[in-house]
């Protein structure tokens, strides 16, 4: 049975582990590119033993970013920034992934430093925002949206190849939609943002439509060998939303589509919501395992699993393939190391550099001297 450092092989690319660094929208790109900050990010994670290393989700169009510091694949010149990423991943052991979304309706956003309040379309930072159907989210997202036109969806299909293509040149050798937390794959599948009544809204399989054709566009450029994995908003928790039960009948019929993994999130799509778990451990991989079992594919999941022990069992047990961390893998950049010697892994330095991990083994020093918890456990306060 695999644990959390086991290998994790998904078509042609194999996983050192299956601790992955989670997408998260950083605010630091100008005109959309990768810069220093992206390399010196995704660089220490990288050095830091995470498997699979995803910066953050990255707009297909300059109306799909979260705002206007927010990083794009929209043009050939945001090219060299993101092969800089990948090549640093790549050198540190790691494998670099890409997550591919549009903001759709929750665009055009101040950063969350300064109120996250969506800005007017005839501001010089914000702009005319656009969704499968005229409603806005509400609460801090005012302004009127665009229902887009049939031609327009065909335009964003066009985008998603070519920016697959682009992530290709681009060196990442792994590659996810982004149809979750609202965006314009998530408002698509929700019956509380899309009201079409064209072939793109009603039934299920209408409002799958755009993630189905989406898919398609993509695995026509990216190649078989490496994995096409999508995240999806799998519930709403709102009655009149997405309920898991469409989540599992979604990720099947994209299994049919090239889907390789599925990394089941949260749907949303709207505030007004039941008892949301953001309070409990672990609390997507119960749904995940579901999802594994019964479509019968490889599951990832992020949200509260921050713990090593917790990280492991889920592994151990087998109710999902890989673990996804946010947070964790903003507060530290060596979360890896430190699980594994928690976990009392035999060979904790493993997953450093070369040269690192030869002087963490070779030069113990006195106990915690390398700045770690021992093996298995705590260090206490020490002298005084
Ligand atoms: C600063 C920040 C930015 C995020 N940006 C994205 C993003 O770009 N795409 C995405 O799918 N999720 C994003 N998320 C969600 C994380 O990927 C992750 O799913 C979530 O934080 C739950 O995992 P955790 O409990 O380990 O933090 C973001 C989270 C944080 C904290």
């Amino acid at each position: 049975m695999p644990d959390l450092f086991s290998p994790f092989a998904l078509k042609g690319v194999v996983l050192r582990n299956r601790i992955a660094m989670s997408p998260m929208t950083q605010y630091r790109s100008t005109d959309g590119k990768m810069g220093d900050f992206h390399v010196m990010l995704m660089g220490s994670r990288a050095a830091g033993g995470f498997g699979l290393v995803f910066p953050e989700q990255i707009a297909i169009t300059p109306d799909g970013r979260t705002g206007v510091h927010c990083a794009g694949i929209y043009d050939d010149a945001q090219i060299e920034g993101l092969s800089r990423v990948t090549q640093i991943i790549k050198d540190m052991g790691a494998v670099p992934a890409i997550q591919l979304g549009h903001t759709g309706r929750k665009g055009s956003e101040q950063r969350p430093w300064e109120g996250k309040r969506q800005i007017a379309p005839d501001h010089p930072d914000g702009w005319q925002v656009r969704g499968p159907s005229p409603i806005p989210y509400g609460g801090r997202y005012t302004f009127p949206v665009q229902e887009l036109s049939a031609g327009e969806i065909a335009e964003l299909h066009r985008a998603y190849a070519s920016a697959a293509k682009r992530a290709l040149a681009a060196g990442f050798e792994w590659l996810e939609m982004h149809f979750a937390h609202g965006y314009l794959g998530a408002s698509f599948f929700s019956p509380l943002a899309n009201q079409r009544t064209d072939e793109y809204g009603g039934s299920l399989d209408n409002r799958l439509r755009f993630h189905r054709e989406a898919m398609d566009a993509v695995r026509g450029v990216w190649p078989e060998r490496l994995p096409l994995t999508m995240r999806l908003g799998s519930d709403d928790f709102n009655e009149h939303g997405v309920r898991f039960d469409d989540a599992v009948y979604a990720v099947g019929m994209m299994k049919e589509h090239g889907l390789d993994l599925a990394d089941l999130s949260l749907g949303m799509n709207t505030d007004a919501t039941e008892d949301l778990p953001f309070d409990r451990a672990a609390f997507m991989v119960e749904r995940g395992a579901r999802v594994r079992r019964e479509v019968g594919i490889p599951v990832g999941v992020s949200w509260n699993l921050g713990l090593p022990a917790v990280a492991d069992r889920v592994i151990r047990e087998g109710l999902i393939d890989l673990v996804l961390l946010g947070r964790p893998a903003l507060a530290n950049p060596h979360w890896p190391v430190w699980a594994a010697r928690e976990l009392a892994h035999n060979d904790p330095f493993e997953l450093l550099p070369q040269d690192w991990s030869w002087w963490l083994r070779n030069r113990p020093g006195s106990e915690g001297s390398h700045g770690l918890p021992e093996a298995g456990r705590r260090v206490g306060a020490g002298p005084g």
